[in-house]
């Protein structure tokens, strides 16, 4: 059997809209982009979004907001984007320690790194779980930081009934493996009206046009084009009327994986959700005791199951990031070392999911009985 690490759900009908809206002549930014937004809106509670075409686009888009420069608070445990938008931007990441429960940032690990220069805090919900944000959100609060939510990983959770990427400005990607997919998309989330006007500036060349004379196109700030295609926005709306489908579905799995894996955490340590969170599980990660990580992904994918890994090497410990500040990170080193990641994606059959649960099963016997 072979089982891909993850498979986007795009069905017949979704086709047969893009296709309408291809043939319709408009194939740039448009109408289905603005519905796109208001519907994003609708579910996540923000006041503003900006549709893009990538959630490292609208990343670097939030801190071009901010309209400061200086170091942004960030976990090493991310995709390079987190950080790239950072440096992208003219600031510098500073890279905080996560907890080895959630895999995601610690409060007081970020608090430990505030100095004069810092301006902002990125947090980065991973793999579907909400990080904390009611302890964040004080802690910007109190040294009167920017919050900018990594939230590619986690559409549709929420702490409390509180959707993330309404703590800050929330930052989606609908890459193909994400929770839900514009093949290659992003969106801003965002409450403040000024950012917002100039969010839809600089995804748009920074272009101003005068009523009386709509052809002189004036420059206002030096933008990009960081455009999603109307078409794209078509399936994006059609994706998001499945999201809470999508995400049951993704439940399910995890449950399955949960019932079976769970006697096995003298090497197998299935992921937890903290009270009053919901996940939705964009990755299911295990952590692999022993020093056996290497072992098991080799061992599923022999089998023909994509086991993967999310993150190793972590930033900091990557050239090209050394030379930016950092915490102790302990928990970063640790977790690199032993995360693995099981597919898991809203198609994946339940006699698929028994047969992952069999090989692990098979892997754990053969392991056990070594260590
Ligand atoms: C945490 C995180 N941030 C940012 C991104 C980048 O998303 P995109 O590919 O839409 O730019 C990803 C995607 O893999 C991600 O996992």
């Amino acid at each position: 059997m072979k089982i891909p690490l993850c498979k986007p759900s795009i069905d017949n009908k979704e086709l047969r809209l893009v296709n309408k809206s291809l043939k319709s002549g408009w194939l740039t930014h448009g109408p289905d982009n603005l519905i796109f937004e208001s519907n994003f809106n609708k579910l996540i509670g923000s006041k503003y979004s900006v549709s893009m075409n990538s959630c490292t686009s609208a990343l670097e888009c939030a801190i071009k907001c901010l309209d400061q420069k200086g170091e942004i608070i960030v976990p090493s445990f991310t995709w390079v984007s987190s950080a790239n938008a950072i440096i992208n931007t003219g600031c510098k990441p500073v890279f905080a320690d996560i907890d080895l429960e959630t895999r995601n940032i610690k409060p007081n690990s970020v608090e430990n790194l505030i100095t004069k220069k810092t301006i902002a805090v990125m947090v980065v919900h991973f793999s579907g779980l909400p990080c904390e944000m009611d302890e964040i959100s004080k802690i910007c609060k109190k040294y009167k930081l920017h919050l900018i939510e990594d939230s590619a990983e986690t559409l549709g959770a929420k702490i409390n009934n509180k959707y993330t990427g309404s703590f800050g400005l929330g930052c989606f990607s609908f890459f193909p493996t994400k929770n839900i997919t514009t093949t290659e998309g992003g969106m801003l989330t965002l409450n403040n009206k000024k950012m917002y006007i100039k969010a839809k500036k600089i995804i748009a060349h920074g272009i101003s046009k005068s009523k009386e004379k709509p052809w002189e196109r004036y420059s206002i700030l030096p933008g990009h084009n960081y455009r999603l295609p109307n078409h794209l926005a078509v399936l994006g709306n059609a994706q998001l009327k499945k999201l809470k489908q999508f995400n049951l579905k993704r439940n399910y799995i995890a449950n399955l994986f949960k019932k079976n894996l769970n006697k096995f955490n003298n090497l197998i340590v299935i992921p937890k959700t903290p009270k009053n969170f919901t996940h939705v599980y964009q990755m299911y990660t295990v952590r692999i005791l022993k020093g056996l990580r290497n072992n098991f992904v080799r061992y599923l994918n022999k089998y023909g199951i994509e086991a993967s890994v999310h993150f190793d090497p972590p930033l900091h410990q990557q050239k090209i990031y050394q030379k930016y500040r950092k915490g102790n990170l302990k928990n970063t080193n640790l977790l690199s070392k032993q995360i693995a990641t099981l597919p898991i994606y809203p198609d994946l059959k339940k006699n698929e999911v028994d047969y992952i649960i069999k090989i692990i099963k098979k892997w754990y016997f053969k392991s056990q009985s070594k260590v």
